[in-house]
């Protein structure tokens, strides 16, 4: 039982080889995978999931980053998800992220930060339904 979040592994983390180790942290950080494949995100996918970044600066390379390889994709399930996996990952900016985060591991920059996670549990539903179909989820 438990609550839901949503993430991603990045093209960068995908790239490098990191689907696995990941994983591992997620499983081992006491996660349970609900839904999860690997699949790449269209420019409009891109542009409609970071819809709240549209203004910044940075949304142009954000969005060429995030569609220019696949991704893995999953729903994930833990007593206090949102804010558990957060932790988990790390800091935005690997440079500030703890030790034995995600992000400390695995992240080379701010853009390049191998993981995504929801930032609300009405984010988690909103994202984690934009990737899934409820039959897809288990
Ligand atoms: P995340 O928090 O998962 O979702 C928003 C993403 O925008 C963030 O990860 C980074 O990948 C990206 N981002 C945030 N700030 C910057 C920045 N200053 N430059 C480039 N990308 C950024």
């Amino acid at each position: 039982a438990g609550t839901r979040t949503f993430t991603m592994i990045k093209p960068d983390a995908v790239e490098k080889g990191h689907i696995g180790g990941i994983l591992n942290m997620i499983t081992e950080g006491g996660f349970r995978i609900v839904a999860m494949k690997l699949t790449q995100l269209t420019v409009a996918d891109a542009q409609q999931f970071y819809a709240i970044h549209k203004e910044r600066p940075f949304f142009g390379e954000l969005v060429e980053f995030m569609t220019r390889g696949p991704i893995v994709a999953a729903i994930l399930e833990k007593d206090n998800a949102v804010d558990d996996f957060r932790t988990l990952i790390g800091a935005t900016n690997p440079a500030e992220a703890a030790e034995g985060t995600i992000r400390k591991k695995y992240a080379t920059s701010i853009g390049e930060n191998a993981v995504h996670g929801s930032d609300s549990d009405e984010n988690a539903a909103i994202e984690g339904a934009f990737h899934f179909a409820g039959r897809e989820q288990f």
